[in-house]
């Protein structure tokens, strides 16, 4: 038995955390920055998947029987070859947990969003606002249209909103001009759109700026809380994998840069003060 394992390419996916401790909080978690390397969002296919699977691999070795990926990156382009590949030779290596196969879970982000959309949007015109490596992928249309071909779906690339929230300019002019400036590019494309996915964990952080640029009526789909009410119903249907769930109500932080720096600015992510120790994949 074991914590729930939540892993990031750095710090967006405390805003993933912060709602699982809302709704579940009588689970252990052990949350892992990958921040030495971060960010991932402009990482090949390749590199993304090798840097995630270490990631899940590590958490695995903790003891962890279910690791949810707090990163639309990783998720769009490393869950499903761990899924349909890796998890069944860890299983092994490890010794399963109970007796189905794969026992031990990876989950994502990108499938709990995507089942958000259908109750908010009229015009079947779905906005995505992501990192350029998640709109490469093109793995948010393809879930889309896998439960709703008939959604339009228009994405674009935001490869500034993370510096800027990383640098804590959240709330700057600059913020405002990009912000501004991608979100008229997307809805100069497709002015039907009626809803919005942030998909990407930092996001949530510039939602204040992305709220006054965006076209009156348009909802905005606010990732953790979709995933964290996903995960509560995916434990309730997997009785075997949540008895391996350990419920101590705690939470750890790992991180592979220092310690000091994730602590600081971990701060920008989340309102507790965290305290992590350093780890090498
Ligand atoms: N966590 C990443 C995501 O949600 C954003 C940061 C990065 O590019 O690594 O896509």
């Amino acid at each position: 038995m074991g914590p729930i394992g939540v892993f990031d390419s750095g710090y967006g996916g405390l805003t993933i955390l912060e709602a699982f401790l809302r709704h579940l909080p009588q689970y252990d978690y052990l949350y892992l920055g990958d921040n030495a390397r971060t960010p991932y969002g402009n990482r090949s296919f390749e590199v993304v998947y090798q840097f995630t699977l270490e990631a899940v691999r590590f958490l695995l070795n903790q003891g962890c029987p279910l690791v949810i990926l707090a990163c639309n990156t990783a998720s769009a382009k490393a869950l499903r070859t761990i899924q349909q590949r890796d998890l069944a030779d860890m299983d092994r290596q490890l010794g399963p947990l109970y007796d189905e196969s794969p026992s031990r879970r990876v989950l994502g982000v990108l499938r709990p969003t995507v089942e958000a959309i259908d109750k908010h949007t009229i015009s079947r015109h779905v906005g995505l606002v992501a990192t350029p490596g998640t709109i490469q992928s093109d793995s948010y249309p393809i879930e889309i249209h896998k439960l709703y071909p008939d959604i339009t779906v228009t994405g674009k690339a935001c490869p500034m909103w993370v510096p800027i929230v990383e640098n804590g300019e959240a709330d700057s002019e600059g913020a405002a001009y990009f912000v501004n400036r991608y979100l008229k590019e997307l809805f100069g494309e497709d002015p039907l759109i009626d809803t919005l996915i942030l998909g990407c964990t930092h996001y949530p952080l510039l939602l204040p700026q992305i709220r006054q640029f965006l076209p009156s009526g348009v909802h905005i789909v606010n990732q953790g809380e979709h995933v964290a009410t996903q995960l509560q119903d995916y434990l309730q249907r997997h009785t075997l994998l949540e008895a391996q769930c350990t419920r101590n109500g705690s939470c750890s932080y790992l991180t592979t840069e220092s310690t000091a720096k994730f602590e600081e600015q971990a701060s920008v992510f989340t309102n507790t003060r965290v305290s992590a120790t350093q780890v090498h994949l």
